[in-house]
């Protein structure tokens, strides 16, 4: 069977194991290529792409999702918009050749470094976070005789009903200008007041992992009413609007969010409905989506090396990676599907506890997970839905190198990350101290 959520579009599952993606066998594959080792669907990513860009007028790809050249390069291709929220990630896009018009600029904290940087490479908008940043936005438009186009991020006090830790959308936000307050108009007077600042539109994201459409449907609203009212006060009739990212993907079998189709519907309903009832022009749809377009598409083969019973208390199973390679388990409570990979086996089902190699209690991979009783030192296991936030917020904890990532397709894998070595881990290392003999 292929095409099973969580699992990427060509993922062949038998039974309750993952045997090959992209027709790439996955037992093959940990012999080739090593574990752990991300493994990307490129069908899959592609076709997200499209779905989106089909449901959304504009896409833009938000890039702190997993940003390589490799996957920035599918991503434009695709033709989506690239999101950047950094120096870091800014240079990757331009290393990818992500074309600079469709590179939107995020960020609460731009330095001027920054800022010149996306004036040089003349990033297609700039986001506007803070009464600081227009100064200094201003001041290096000033120096660089750029005119940065720009969008004002509010925060419209939207609950999205999602975790404490990726909520951005409350009036008690370090994003953007709070609504409540009239600090958005403050925000906007500022910006219109700036010789190097071309306002274009509003945005606002409201947070992540967003099950139902009807935050962001509100949230479409909201902005529709705020490009309303700065036309009514201030006579300028801006034309785009972006209500950010968050729509939800499944992680496991139970997960049932709506994908691109059932957002795009609702969205552009509300806009249209929305801008019709205030007699305003139908502005140019954006959202930058990041988990939707690449979580899924990715999954993290391992190996396991313990499997350890304490009796009637519980098993762990240890693999070679853990939150080193995928922080969401320990820092949000995120639960990924776990299936044995390769291997068939019609063992009796076991609630195992999923562990890394790091030398930390909350190291934890998936808790409760219902796998073969027979699991054993040496056989692979696959983890659902990590193509977002895994390897972007990956750390070398313990001198663990960080996995490579290889893309699959038709058969054929290929490094688009290649795994860190130990010399990667001590090449910034200088030898510093009392014993430092360097002249
Ligand atoms: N736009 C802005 C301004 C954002 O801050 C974000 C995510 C997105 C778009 C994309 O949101 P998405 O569609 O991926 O939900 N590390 C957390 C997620 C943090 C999201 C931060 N901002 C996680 O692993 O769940």
């Amino acid at each position: 069977m292929t095409g099973t959520a969580p699992w990427p579009a060509t993922a062949v599952v038998e039974g309750r194991s993952v045997t090959s993606i992209g027709g790439v066998g996955l037992a093959g594959l940990a012999e080739s290529h090593g574990t752990p080792l991300w493994v990307v669907d490129e069908a899959d990513l592609r076709m997200r792409c499209r779905a989106y860009r089909r449901a959304f007028p504009e896409v833009a790809y938000a890039s702190k999702a997993w940003c390589t050249v490799g996957i920035l390069r599918i991503v434009a291709d695709e033709g989506l918009w690239v999101d950047v929220a950094s120096g870091g990630e800014l240079y990757t896009a331009e290393r990818a050749g992500v074309p600079m018009e469709r590179v939107v600029f995020h960020g609460n904290n731009k330095s001027e470094a920054e800022l010149r940087m996306a004036a040089g490479l003349g990033v297609g908008r700039l986001v506007i976070d803070s009464f600081d940043e227009i100064g200094l936005a201003d001041r290096v438009g000033a120096a660089t005789g750029h005119r940065f186009r720009a969008w004002i991020r509010v925060t419209p006090g939207i609950d999205a009903h999602t975790h404490a830790f990726v909520r951005t959308g409350h009036d008690d936000s370090k994003f953007g200008f709070t609504l409540s307050l009239g600090l958005a108009d403050r925000a906007l007077e500022r910006a219109l007041a700036s010789d190097h600042l071309a306002v274009a539109g509003v945005h606002a994201h409201i947070g992540s992992q967003i099950f139902g459409a009807a935050p962001l449907a509100a949230n479409t609203e909201v902005l529709i009413g705020v490009l309303a009212g700065w036309r009514d006060r201030y006579g300028v009739t801006l034309d785009e609007l972006n209500v950010g990212g968050g729509m939800a993907i499944p992680y496991t079998h139970e997960d049932r969010p709506l994908g691109p189709a059932g957002y795009g519907a609702v969205l552009s309903g509300a806009l249209t409905a929305e801008a019709a009832r205030l007699g305003f022009p139908v502005p140019r749809l954006f959202v930058e989506p990041g988990r939707a377009l690449v979580g899924p598409s990715a999954a993290t083969l391992y190996r396991v090396g313990t499997v350890k019973r304490i009796p009637g208390i519980r098993t762990y199973a240890a693999v070679d990676g853990g939150m080193s390679d995928n922080i969401r388990p320990a820092l949000y409570g995120a639960e990924h599907e776990v299936a044995p990979a390769g291997r068939r086996s019609d063992a009796p089902l076991e609630a195992m506890t999923i562990v890394g190699k790091h030398c930390e209690s909350g190291d934890l991979v998936r808790e409760h997970a219902p796998l073969p009783s027979d699991l054993a030192p040496g056989d692979l296991l696959v983890v659902a839905a990590t193509g977002a936030y895994t390897e972007s917020m990956a750390s070398t904890y313990n001198r663990v190198p960080r996995p490579g990532a290889v893309l699959v397709q038709d058969g054929s894998a290929r490094w688009m990350v290649r795994p860190e070595t130990y010399e990667d881990l001590v090449a910034r290392d200088l030898p510093a101290g009392p014993a430092a003999a360097d002249g």
